[in-house]
């Protein structure tokens, strides 16, 4: 395979083509980012804890019938992922108050919710990414109804998957985003990462956050948080 021309460079990685137009390469920096980019710094060693984290937890996701883009680790930030068009929402589910939710709308912190919560927010940096409904998704066309169900429907899946892997290594799943990908076949797959980038990950025990607040919030030891859930999982 191939690394062929620079497609696309995000905030936290970047997107090679390949020398097969079903595939790319994804290259992980220790760049981090908050606020829609306000906040800028690095985490060490944080593209690797990713790649290799998130290429784990795709392919648990792949065992329990999830289709995933991953397809290949080939060096510890680069993995190769299949080709998609990225839908253009990021998918939140939240087990447990925190963040914008908790502040939005006034709920404390850490208070466990009385159902899973599945919400969107529509990707685009110009407008902050705003939260958007299933009607506003479907009004604007950023998806179709269908694809919307799936992508409802794997998400919850990904939720249970998810939590009980990190029940099991005594981490509590907070809340996460994740993104779907369309391949040309029209099939929705889960694309982007899982990673502490994107979940609250809370020791079970003593509910040290374990994750990138501890970067939003300036609480410091943010490398060892990522250290240690990498250690938790075994990789
Ligand atoms: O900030 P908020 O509470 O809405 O974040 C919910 C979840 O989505 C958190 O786990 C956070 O890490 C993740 N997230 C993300 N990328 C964003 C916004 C939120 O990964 N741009």
């Amino acid at each position: 395979m191939k690394k062929m021309e620079q497609l696309y460079e995000g905030k936290a990685k970047k997107v090679f083509k390949t020398d097969d137009e079903n595939l790319y390469i994804v290259d992980y920096k220790d760049d981090a980012t908050a606020f829609n980019g306000l906040k800028k710094g690095q985490i060490a060693g944080k593209g690797v804890v990713n790649n290799k984290m998130s290429n784990f937890l795709m392919q648990i996701m792949e065992k329990n019938g999830i289709p995933t883009h991953f397809v290949e680790e080939i060096s510890d930030r680069e993995t190769v992922v299949k080709r998609v068009e990225i839908v253009p929402l990021e998918v939140i589910i939240r087990n447990i108050a925190a963040g914008s939710f908790s502040k939005r709308f006034g709920v404390e912190e850490g208070k466990k919710l009385n159902c899973t919560t599945l919400e969107y927010c529509l990707k685009n940096d110009d407008l902050g990414d705003p939260m958007i409904n299933d009607y506003q998704i479907i009004a604007i066309g950023a998806a179709t109804k269908e694809d919307l169900d799936t992508i409802a429907d794997l998400t919850f899946k990904v939720n249970d998957v998810l939590k009980a892997y990190f029940e099991s290594i005594n981490i509590e799943l907070v809340d996460f985003k994740i993104e779907f990908g369309k391949t040309p076949d029209g099939q929705i797959i889960l694309a982007d990462e899982i990673s502490p980038d994107t979940c609250r990950l809370w020791d079970a025990t003593t509910h040290e956050k374990l994750d990138k607040d501890r970067f939003r919030r300036d609480m410091g030891n943010v490398e060892e948080a990522y250290a240690e859930v990498f250690k938790r999982l075994g990789l």
